[in-house]
């Protein structure tokens, strides 16, 4: 079998994992990879990963890349795919090609194009998810979440120790435009009290309540979580909503921005991606086509494309119940 791999959307730590497994899974029934540079718009520019001018990823090219960040088949945003004429290049590159199977690695995005690739393509194609974002129907994680909720708490640690030093507040934005998951879990993981995530209008009247109960309580300096896909536009807003609203805290505003989407990825992610790969190489195999792989509750799991797309994961009341409980 000839199977294409691309990265699409926002890196994610473990895409590098993942495209060793995959290589590495192939291996084992003889395929052939060929890496496709630069997501979707590597499928338009024929823009292939090469080597000694062959197009074909070895199970020797992918060793060293459990512990790399990024992805070495590099990753864009394609609007061009989006388009019908985008589409049938992309065809025309798979047939020209003689690929057999697509995998792609990403997020919503990257699986809707897949979806909508299928309605043109005859080859099979597999989603595997890949963002940091963790709002994915289909799996209870996605690929590079575990590791931007560490790379956010390690921040949110030294923030800690300043704004002890200074009785200040500080409102810090991670990413997550339509899921709170990752402001949410950062926010128990860092031990901060307040968390405002996508799913929960904000109450700016509720939250001043809150800090000046905070801070009869005796609470001198506090971390806040803001979610940047937020109803408040983020964590510049936030801190001037609550300044008018009078917060009886010093406040200053960290963002942590594409620092979450670097580094070396967790061994959690290097785990998930390296299941989700070989998964994905096998389910092609047994025939599977328009799916997207994931894990659920400890199994492995087929999700068809069409139901994963439609909506995004939301973070659950439960977790948001136990920040509250620990942070009074
Ligand atoms: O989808 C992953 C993500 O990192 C989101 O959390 C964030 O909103 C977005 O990508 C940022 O994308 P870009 O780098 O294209 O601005």
């Amino acid at each position: 079998m000839k199977i294409g791999v691309l990265c699409s959307g926002g890196d994610a730590p473990g895409m590098n994992p993942c495209i060793r497994a995959i290589v590495r899974a192939a291996g084992v029934y003889d395929d052939t990879i060929v890496g496709i540079r630069h997501g979707y718009q590597g499928l338009l520019d024929e823009d292939f990963f090469m080597k000694q001018l062959s197009p074909e990823l070895s199970v020797r090219m992918v060793s060293g890349l459990t512990s790399k960040g990024g992805t070495v088949l590099n990753s864009s945003r394609c609007p061009a795919f989006m388009t019908e004429e985008g589409i049938h290049k992309a065809v025309e590159t798979l047939k020209k090609h003689q690929m057999d199977a697509l995998i792609t690695i990403g997020g919503n995005g990257t699986l809707s194009g897949a979806r909508n690739l299928a309605n043109y393509w005859d080859g099979q194609i597999i989603g595997i998810p890949g963002t940091i974002d963790n709002d994915l129907l289909g799996t209870d994680y996605t690929i590079g979440f575990a590791t931007a909720v560490q790379t956010a708490v390690e921040a949110i640690d030294k923030l800690r120790d300043t704004a002890g030093s200074h009785d200040m507040m500080f409102i810090v934005e991670v990413m997550g435009r339509h899921c709170g998951d990752l402001a949410l879990q950062t926010a128990i993981a860092g031990g901060c009290e307040i968390v405002a995530v996508p799913e929960i209008p904000t109450s700016v009247e509720g939250i001043v309540t809150e800090l000046h109960r905070f801070k009869k309580l005796g609470k001198k300096s506090m971390i806040m979580v803001v979610a940047e896909g937020d109803d408040i536009g983020g964590a510049y807003s936030m801190l001037n909503s609550l300044k008018e609203a009078g917060s009886p805290y010093e406040m200053r505003v960290v963002v942590l921005g594409h620092v979450q989407r670097g580094g070396s990825p967790a061994p959690s992610d290097r785990i998930l991606a390296t299941k989700l790969g070989c998964f994905a190489v096998k389910s092609l195999h047994q025939g599977e086509t328009g799916k997207m792989v994931g894990e659920i509750a400890g199994k492995l799991v087929l999700s068809p494309l069409d139901e994963v797309i439609v909506d995004h994961r939301q973070i659950t009341p439960e977790m948001m119940e136990l920040l509250h409980v620990v942070a009074s």
